[in-house]
């Protein structure tokens, strides 16, 4: 039995602001993302019972515009097979599943049903289930003929359900074990079978798969990412996936996994909308346990560098802007903070600076230091380091600061870092500085931000 999560407010001291989190209890994945009709579904693991994980159900929230986010019932609740793992989900526009009622097309989750992790689901395996709606993605139905897929390999998990436009069939990656995944096909979405199998080294759980034309078009591209954001970038070959070269990072922060992308945006918008949990977020006090990333725009971009994937912010963050501050042309002398913004708050802040080679500059936001090593090439924060080189001898940075997290992008998106924070006391908002030399910020831009719990209109 689930009862409903007690009623709790969004405005507690380390409640993020304008980062998804439950009401109350544990959340963990992002699954079963779909945009439908106007709206955004974030599906996400979820224990409705407890602070920590455990009885896995996949919670709902529908958001308009991937800022304001509106929890719903949970629509996945464990049973005879086991709790709810993570998957995807699709929108069957030409009703390949035969599921379909009237004229609203079918909308089917892909789950993995957790086998020996309850008591009523003791000896059983982990086997791929579906579950479908009928009525746009209110309500959703496990299919009678489940599990679609029985066991692989102990502990196969997380199912990525994609469509193959150039192929005319639906694809699904699947963790396995180790560092493999298996790919299978389909034509009803209902039988599968095996493709082949893809070994991603230093990757585990929570495949995403998905195809992609590069930044200004040209050829289609797949992109495979794993639980950790790491990710390869390949082509089809005579029906089968050709990655090559080690996974690449997606995100060098110390929180950022399971990250997923959203299905069916329509061509009209065309973005590939990644989300990530930012695993190992820490929050004494509060009713709720772990929050999802800011949701990202992943772009190809192929250079001499190779192919590689940018992630930037949605734009719909404008929607939470209040003030706007900007400067221009600021000289900052070694050793000499100056500070912007005198007291803690939610910031988007864009800059760009001129750092000389022997000089290093730190923008401090919230208490939390973000540093560019001219020497080095590299962005340091939240104990991290990224690789990030200047480009005609600049470096841009774009930050969001929420009460526990910091998302630290570097030129454009080439290199970002998430991570969960928790508030400095008495630290300002923003201060600047430099060692080493003098830098010039060329260009800083500061919005503080509206809570998106208390601004705007929610939606439904
Ligand atoms: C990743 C993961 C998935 C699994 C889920 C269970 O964080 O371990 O592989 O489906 O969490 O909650």
């Amino acid at each position: 039995m689930h009862s409903a999560p007690p009623k709790s407010g969004y405005d507690q001291a380390l409640r993020p602001q304008f980062h998804f989190t439950a009401r109350t209890n544990w959340i963990n994945d992002p699954n079963g993302l779909f945009y439908y009709r106007g709206t955004y579904h974030l599906f996400f693991q979820h224990n409705p019972e407890g602070i920590e994980w455990g009885n896995m159900t996949w919670g709902h929230a529908e958001s308009r515009d991937l800022v304001h986010w509106h929890q719903v019932s949970n629509a996945l609740l464990p049973d005879a097979l086991g709790t709810m793992f993570s998957g995807s989900a699709v929108v069957d526009w030409h009703n390949s599943a035969g599921l379909q009622k009237g004229s609203t097309p079918t909308i089917l989750l892909f789950y993995t049903a957790a086998g020996g992790t309850s008591p009523a689901s003791t000896g059983k395996p982990f086997t791929q289930c579906m579950a479908y709606s009928t009525d746009g993605g209110a309500t959703f139905t496990k299919y009678a003929g489940n599990p679609l897929i029985q066991e692989l390999a102990g502990g196969n998990r997380d199912p990525k359900v994609v469509w193959d436009a150039e192929d005319g069939r639906w694809l699904m990656a699947l963790y396995l074990d180790g560092d493999r995944f298996e790919i299978l096909h389909s034509s009803d979405l209902l039988h599968w079978q095996k493709l082949q199998t893809v070994v991603l080294p230093g990757c585990d759980e929570c495949p995403d798969l998905f195809p992609m034309m590069t930044h200004r078009g040209g050829r289609q591209y797949w992109v495979m990412t794993a639980a950790n954001g790491h990710y390869v970038v390949g082509q089809m070959v005579d029906g089968k996936f050709q990655f090559s070269g080690a996974p690449l990072v997606g995100d060098f922060g110390p929180n950022f996994y399971a990250v997923q992308s959203w299905s069916d945006i329509s061509k009209s918008d065309g973005r590939r909308i990644q989300i990530a949990w930012m695993r190992g977020g820490q929050y004494p006090g509060m009713p709720f346990n772990g929050e999802m990333s800011f949701p990202c725009v992943l772009k190809l971009h192929h250079d001499s560098a190779g192919l590689w994937l940018s992630r930037w912010p949605v734009r719909e963050i404008s929607r939470l802007y209040a003030d706007r501050h900007q400067w221009n042309n600021l000289t900052l002398t070694t050793d000499k903070p100056i500070t912007l913004a005198p007291s803690v708050g939610l910031w988007d802040v864009d800059l760009s600076v001129r750092c000389p080679a022997e000089a290093s500059f730190t923008i401090t936001v919230n208490g939390h230091d973000i540093t560019y090593t001219a020497a080095t090439e590299a962005l340091t924060t939240m104990n991290t380091t990224a690789p990030l080189a200047a480009r005609k001898g600049l470096v841009q940075l774009r930050i969001l600061a929420d009460v526990t997290s910091l998302e630290v992008y570097g030129n454009r998106g080439r290199t970002s870092v998430t991570g969960c924070v928790l508030p400095v006391a008495g630290s300002a908002g923003i201060t600047v500085t430099c060692h080493g030399g003098n830098c010039e910020l060329v260009k800083l831009t500061v919005h503080s931000l509206h809570s998106a719990w208390s601004t705007g209109s929610r939606p439904k």
